[in-house]
C-alpha cells in the first residue's frame, strides 16, 4: 500500500513538473539599452585556406613564382623551362621563361595543381590572365587549357584556347575560357604553342568571371554571399594569430596587402606549420584578399570595418624570449603603421594613403571607427606595447574607438590583469577570447550580468564551443551558443560586439575546427553555428527588454530548467529568444507587463532551430540536414503560452 502510495506520488511528482509552466515576465513598460548595429558580426582570419583556396577567388596556387622553398612549387614544369628573378614587379621578382624544348616532338610548358585542385563549373567562365613578354622581340603562342587528368576519353581537355604574346615589353594579357562541364579538380595546362619562340610569364592568374559583385581581383560568390546573409554588423580582420606572426618578419603589414596585386609580396601562414601533426608545406598568403578588399568587402556587406594591427608583439604561444619583440622604444614604424591605416581608410583622396586608396578605384572614405591593437596579447608587455599607441592615436584620431585585448583565456590570471589594465589605459573596448567546452557555455549565462558598466565595452572577439572529446561542428555545441548569446543580448549595454571564430574552413585544408562555414572547391555549406549566428543577426533588434522568471534573468541557472532567455524590441516589434537545453520540452508562458490596460501583444510568427541529432551538422552533401524552420504560435493578449522542444533555440516574433 505504502510502495503504491510513494509510487503516484513520484508520477504526480513528474507529470506537474512536465506541466509545470515557465513564466517569461517581459517588462514593455520603456526599452532597455540600445544594442549597437555593430552587435553581431564576423572574424576573418586566413587559417584553414580561408584567403587563398578560400574566399579569394584566385584558383592558381603559386601565381608569380614566389613560394619561398621552390618557385615552382604548385606547379609542374616540362620541356624547357627556367625560373628568372628579374621580372617587372620589383616586390615578386621570379617569372618563368619558356623556351623551345629542342624538338618537334617534345612540349615546353607548366601546369598548376591550385589549391587542392581547381574547380571548375561547366557553363561558367574563367579569366586567365598573364604577364608576359617575347624577351627577344617578334611574337609567340601560348595554348590555355583546363583538363582533367583522369578523364578516360579521348582528350584531357575541358576548354582550350589561343593566346598570342607579342614584344618585348612586359604585357598583361588575358582570355576566356568557358568548361562544359564541372570539375571540383582540374589542372591548369599552359603549353609554348607556334613556333615555340622564348616566353616569358609572371603573374599566371584564373577567376571566374562571376565573382562577389563582379570584381575582377574577386572573392568566391557562395563564400560572400554566406558572410552577406549573416547580416553582420562588425568585419574583424585579418585575424587572428597572423596579424602577430610566428615571428615579426612574418606578421601581417597591411601595407603589402595593397596597390597593385602583382606587386604585394608573398608572406607566410603561420597556419602552414603551427600543427605538424596537420602540416600544409603550401600555405602562405598572396595577400591577393588584402586591406582594400577587406574594407571593400565590408562596405558591400553592411558591417563596420575592424582592422586588428600588430602591436610590436610577436605570437605569444611562439616566442617566449622578449627578444622576438619590437622593444617600447622602437615601436615608431609600428605606430606609424596604425595612423597611416587610418589616413587609408578615411583620408582625403589627396592625402598620401588616402591617395593610394583612391587609386584602388574608391575615392571616398571607408569611414573606419574602429581599430584593435594586438591580436591575443598578455602579460605586462602588453599594455605596455599598446599605451605609446593609445596616445598617439588619441591625438590624431579622437574619433576612433580602440580595442585592446584581455588575452587568450576567458578567466584566470591573466584575464584578472588585463581587464583592470584596459581600464586604466580607457581602451574603448576589450577582445575576450573564448573557445570552452559544454558545461563552461551552460555555466556562462550571466557572465555578463554583473560587468562594470563603467569600463571598456565587451568585444566577444572569438568564441565557439569545444566539446570534449567532439572537437567539430555539431548540433549541441551551437546550440549552447545559442544560450550563452542571449546574455550577450540582455548585457547590449556593456557587450558591443561578438564574433564567433574561425570562420572558414576548407575541407580538406583545415587546421581548426569547428569553424562557421565549410566549403570545397565547388560546394560550400553553412554549419549549424552559422544559422545561430544568423538568426542573431536577423533578429537582432534595436533595444533590449526586461525579461525575468521568477524575478531572475533566464540565464540556465539551477532550478530554471535548462533555459536561457532574453528579449528585445524592434520598431513595434518584439522578439523573444528561449533557448531549451533541456532533453525535454518546457512550458512557457510570454508574460507582457507594463502594457496599458486596453493594450496588448499580437503573436506574429515563430522561428525554431532544433534537432534530436545533437552531434550532427550539415555537410557538403547534406547542406540542408538541421535548418531553422518557422513555427505558428497563435494568441493575443498580455500572455502567450507554448511549449518549447526539447534542444531547440526558438524565437518568438510578436507585434505590440
Ligand atoms: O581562431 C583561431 C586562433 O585562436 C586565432 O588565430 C587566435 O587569436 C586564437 O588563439
Amino acid at each position: 500500500m505504502k510502495r503504491i502510495a510513494l509510487t503516484l506520488t513520484a508520477i504526480f511528482a513528474a507529470a506537474t513538473a512536465f506541466a509545470q509552466v515557465h513564466q517569461l515576465d517581459i517588462n514593455l513598460k520603456k526599452p532597455g539599452a540600445a544594442i549597437q548595429p555593430t552587435m553581431y558580426g564576423i572574424f576573418f582570419e586566413d587559417i584553414n585556406y580561408a584567403a587563398d583556396g578560400g574566399l579569394y577567388a584566385e584558383l592558381v596556387k603559386n601565381r608569380s613564382f614566389e613560394f619561398p622553398a621552390d618557385a615552382l612549387q604548385g606547379w609542374k614544369a616540362f620541356g624547357k623551362v627556367e625560373v628568372r628573378n628579374d621580372g617587372p614587379f620589383e616586390r615578386n621578382p621570379h617569372y618563368v621563361r619558356l623556351m623551345d624544348p629542342g624538338h618537334p616532338h617534345k612540349w615546353t610548358g607548366l601546369d598548376n595543381e591550385g589549391f587542392f585542385g581547381i574547380g571548375i563549373k561547366g557553363g561558367e567562365q574563367y579569366r586567365f590572365s598573364v604577364w608576359a613578354r617575347v624577351p627577344d622581340g617578334g611574337s609567340s603562342e601560348l595554348r590555355i587549357e583546363l583538363v582533367n587528368t583522369a578523364a578516360m576519353g579521348e582528350n584531357h581537355f575541358l576548354c582550350q584556347e589561343t593566346l598570342k604574346i607579342a614584344g618585348k615589353e612586359w604585357k598583361k594579357y588575358q582570355v576566356i575560357l568557358s568548361p562544359k562541364s564541372s570539375l571540383g579538380k582540374s589542372v591548369l595546362r599552359i603549353f609554348l604553342t607556334g613556333k615555340r619562340t622564348t616566353t616569358d610569364l609572371e603573374h599566371v592568374s584564373l577567376f571566374p568571371v562571376d565573382t562577389w559583385m563582379g570584381h575582377e581581383n574577386g572573392l568566391r560568390k557562395d563564400l560572400a554571399q554566406a558572410l552577406a546573409d549573416l547580416h553582420p554588423g562588425i568585419f574583424r580582420f585579418p585575424g587572428g594569430c597572423i596579424v602577430e606572426g610566428t615571428d615579426l618578419e612574418t606578421r601581417y603589414q597591411w601595407k603589402n596587402t595593397v596597390g597593385p596585386v602583382e606587386n604585394r609580396p608573398l608572406n607566410e601562414n603561420r597556419w602552414e606549420y603551427t600543427f605538424p601533426h596537420r602540416f600544409y608545406p603550401d600555405y602562405y598568403q598572396s595577400y591577393g584578399l588584402g586591406f582594400f578588399e577587406f574594407f571593400l568587402l565590408s562596405e558591400e556587406i553592411g558591417s563596420e570595418p575592424l582592422p586588428i594591427l600588430s602591436c610590436g608583439l610577436a605570437c605569444q604561444f611562439q616566442n617566449e624570449s622578449a627578444d622576438a619583440h619590437v622593444h617600447v622604444d622602437e615601436l615608431q614604424p609600428y605606430i606609424q603603421d596604425a595612423l597611416d591605416l587610418i589616413e587609408f581608410a578615411n583620408g582625403p583622396a589627396d592625402s598620401k594613403w588616402g591617395g593610394v586608396r583612391a587609386e584602388m578605384g574608391h575615392p571616398a572614405p571607408f569611414n573606419l571607427k574602429f581599430i584593435g591593437i594586438g591580436n591575443e596579447q598578455w602579460d605586462s608587455i602588453y599594455p605596455e606595447h599598446l599605451e605609446p599607441f593609445l596616445k598617439a592615436i588619441r591625438a590624431a584620431h579622437p574619433e576612433i574607438k580602440i580595442v585592446g585585448s584581455s588575452g587568450p583565456d576567458s578567466e584566470g590570471r591573466q584575464f584578472d590583469y588585463l581587464w583592470p589594465e584596459m581600464k586604466r589605459l580607457k581602451a574603448d573596448l576589450v577582445d575576450e577570447h573564448f573557445y570552452r567546452p559544454y558545461d563552461w557555455f551552460l555555466a556562462q549565462g550571466a557572465r555578463y550580468d554583473n560587468y562594470d558598466r563603467k569600463g571598456p565595452k565587451v568585444f566577444a572577439g572569438e568564441y565557439a564551443c569545444h566539446a570534449k572529446g567532439r572537437k567539430w561542428n555539431h548540433f549541441y555545441a551551437s546550440l549552447l551558443e545559442a544560450a550563452f548569446m542571449t546574455g550577450i543580448e540582455r548585457n547590449a549595454d556593456v557587450v558591443h560586439m561578438a564574433t564567433y571564430a574561425p570562420l572558414f574552413a576548407h575541407i580538406e585544408g583545415w587546421q581548426w575546427r569547428p569553424d562557421l562555414i565549410w566549403y570545397d572547391n565547388l560546394r560550400s555549406f553553412r554549419t549549424v553555428s552559422w544559422h545561430v549566428q544568423q538568426l542573431y543577426g536577423e533578429y537582432r533588434g534595436t533595444n533590449t527588454l526586461k525579461l525575468t522568471m521568477n524575478g531572475a534573468n533566464v540565464t540556465g541557472a539551477e532550478g530554471q530548467d535548462g533555459l536561457f532567455a532574453s528579449a528585445v524590441l524592434d520598431g513595434n516589434k518584439i522578439y523573444v529568444k528561449v533557448v531549451n537545453t533541456a532533453d525535454s520540452p518546457r512550458e512557457i508562458s510570454l508574460n507582457f507587463t507594463g502594457l496599458k490596460k486596453k493594450a496588448n501583444v499580437k503573436a506574429v510568427k515563430g522561428v525554431r532551430l532544433a534537432s534530436t541529432e545533437l552531434y550532427s551538422d550539415n555537410s557538403l552533401e547534406d547542406p540542408a540536414r538541421i535548418e531553422p524552420a518557422g513555427f505558428t504560435f497563435t494568441g493575443e493578449g498580455k500572455t502567450i503560452s507554448e511549449t518549447v522542444p526539447a534542444y531547440s533555440f526558438n524565437i518568438f516574433v510578436l507585434e505590440k
